[in-house]
């Protein structure tokens, strides 16, 4: 996939899914704005992917707060006079049963997991892919959202993130602008291995592909998400899964 006159900007791109998928598309040409809260993280980042040869820069910023949202947008805009592609994929969780579930900890991942998107894309559509009729949108959901025992926050958040594309797609659609989103299942990130030997092995052979993916597999539907070619796409789920209850429970 070629990129190489695109401006795309990764949130939560400091570690994880959001590094690899800032990694893939500027081996793909495109100069890649790593936005993470944590900036020690972006910097390296920055620093990993200019010595595999990409063009990169960190920029701290919260994608829950508008203020700092819209300073990156004009900031991006005023260095580089476009932003082709926005990539949603700041995320977090708070697992509790609902019935136990602080107020605290609904609010927190309602606001990083959905209130950041709506922000990020409402900023980068305005100022800079409604103006030059060209846009690609990916964000990054999980198979949660089909509903999840232990995380009604998250997977609530989640399904937002899936309604949320797919009324960009009808709204934004005559203005070239696509928006979809990639629902990933077991990622093999810190959090998978954090858990039990026991409890990966059983992760790993409950799906019908007996294993689990890693952030580069998600980076590539993303970077299929985020090429020109793929115009004709638009309002998509597509899951990074492994085959596990695509589609249902
Ligand atoms: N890891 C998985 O197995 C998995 C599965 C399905 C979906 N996902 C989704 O993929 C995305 C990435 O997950 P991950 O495991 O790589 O997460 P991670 O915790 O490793 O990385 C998240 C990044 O987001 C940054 N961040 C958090 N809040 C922020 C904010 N307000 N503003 C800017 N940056 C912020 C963090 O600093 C961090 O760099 C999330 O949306 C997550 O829900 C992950």
């Amino acid at each position: 996939m070629k990129m190489e006159n695109r401006v795309a900007i990764v949130t939560g791109a400091g570690q994880g899914i959001g590094a690899s998928i800032a990694s893939g598309l500027a081996k793909d040409g495109a100069f890649v704005v790593i936005a993470d809260v944590n900036e020690d993280n972006a910097r390296g980042m920055e620093e990993q992917i200019r010595s595999e040869g990409g063009r990169a820069a960190a920029l701290k910023a919260d994608a829950t707060s508008k203020e700092q949202v819209d300073a990156m947008v004009e900031s991006i805009l005023a260095e580089h006079g476009k932003i082709d592609i926005l990539v949603n994929n700041v995320g977090i969780i708070r697992d509790n049963f609902l019935v136990k579930m602080p107020e605290e900890d609904w609010d927190l991942v309602l606001d990083i997991n959905l209130k950041s998107y709506f922000l990020c894309s409402q900023a980068v559509v305005r100022d800079a892919m409604i103006p030059a009729k060209y846009g690609r949108i990916v964000n990054i959901s999980s198979r949660a959202y089909q509903g999840n025992v232990g995380q009604a926050n998250y997977s609530a958040a989640k399904g937002g993130v899936v309604s949320l594309t797919r009324t960009m797609a009808r709204e934004l659609g005559r203005y070239n602008i696509t928006s979809n989103c990639i629902a990933p299942g077991v990622i093999n990130t810190p959090m998978y291995q954090g858990l039990r030997e026991d409890v990966q092995e059983n992760l790993r052979k409950t799906q019908p592909i007996r294993d689990i993916g890693s952030p580069d597999d998600v980076a590539y539907a993303t970077r299929f998400f985020a090429s020109d070619d793929a115009w004709y796409i638009t309002g998509q789920v597509l899951y990074v899964c492994g085959g596990k209850s695509v589609g249902g429970y």
